[in-house]
């Protein structure tokens, strides 16, 4: 595995991996990883000749006052995973890498990016697809990997993808989650020990939901109540929203005739959950 931190060690390296015909396959991160993140890698390892992951904790997703300066950083472990998973290139650049001085373009995606998280993030997407297009650009790989926990971030990302003709395929892959269903996240180890135990009550949240739906209720209101309810029987726990929604407009849905997205966001303590879950479809 190469670590490289500038555009141009990474479109060399590329160049020489794509030679023999490799497709070239990316995942993108903020580092700190987890099962999640190991996860994106072993199927683009599965899918692609060679695989190039990045690490960037990406200052302009973070709004003022949010927890950009003590999200978890470790290199040297992400270093060691990554080559565990036997990924070609690690892509580790500096924010003036990434950001020239004097930057002026951003990437915003209208409207998706106000719903749901957009609302209480103001900037966050506008960040998240601004480094997601330079990434790309650095690295052009032919697939691109995502998780489905971020499934607003999915959405918007597709959307720009289809809108810019970038010429890359996303993927969108399944949560990984603790045994008590926790979404993994690099944020969970913000969590005291109480507030761990509290967490689990968003995937609580989105099973019963869930079970509805299958169930054959079909008034969205009725599932959002659901999902309200459960959230506000932990105490710990302060719903940002619950929401059920088309999976593409991310609009939400008076009645369930189709595929449905459902999310939720809360936050436990100092820390802001968020977990969605589709219905109707297998992938996002
Ligand atoms: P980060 O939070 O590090 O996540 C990197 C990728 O891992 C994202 O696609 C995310 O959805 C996926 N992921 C996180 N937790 C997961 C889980 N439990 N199961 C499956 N996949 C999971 O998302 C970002 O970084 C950034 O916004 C980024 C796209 C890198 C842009 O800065």
């Amino acid at each position: 595995m190469r670590t490289v931190e500038t555009a141009a060690a990474v479109r060399e390296e590329i160049l020489r991996l794509r030679a023999p015909g490799r497709s070239i396959g990316f995942v993108p991160t903020m580092g700190a990883f987890h099962e999640g993140h190991l996860s994106l890698m072993r199927v683009a390892r599965r899918e692609c000749g060679a695989v190039v992951v990045s690490i960037f904790v990406n200052p302009t997703q973070f709004s003022p006052g949010e927890d950009y300066d003590r999200y978890p950083r470790d290199p040297a472990r992400d270093r060691e995973l990554a080559e565990t998973e036997n990924v070609d290139i690690l892509f580790m650049p500096s924010e003036e890498e990434i950001y020239p001085r004097g930057h002026v373009t951003t990437v915003q995606v209208a409207g998706l990016t106000e719903r749901l998280c957009g609302r209480t993030r103001p900037g966050h997407f506008r960040g998240v697809a601004t480094v997601v297009a330079k990434l790309f650009n650095i690295v052009d790989p032919d697939t691109a990997y995502f998780g489905q926990k971020d499934a607003q971030q999915a959405v918007v990302i597709r959307k720009m993808v289809t809108d810019l003709h970038m010429h890359v395929k996303v993927r969108v892959l399944p949560i990984v989650r603790e045994s008590d269903g926790l979404a993994m996240s690099s944020r969970n180890r913000y969590l005291g020990a109480e507030e761990r135990q509290a967490a689990a009550v968003l995937y609580q949240a989105l099973s019963k939901a869930r079970a509805a739906v299958e169930a054959g209720e079909k008034d969205g209101q009725r599932i959002q109540s659901l999902m309200e309810e459960c959230i506000a029987g932990e105490k710990l726990a302060r719903i940002e929203y619950a929401a059920i929604v088309d999976p593409d407009a991310l609009e939400p849905l008076q009645r369930i005739e189709g595929p449905a997205l459902l999310a939720v966001a809360a936050r436990v303590g100092a820390c802001r959950l968020i977990d969605a879950a589709i219905v109707g479809r297998d992938e996002l």
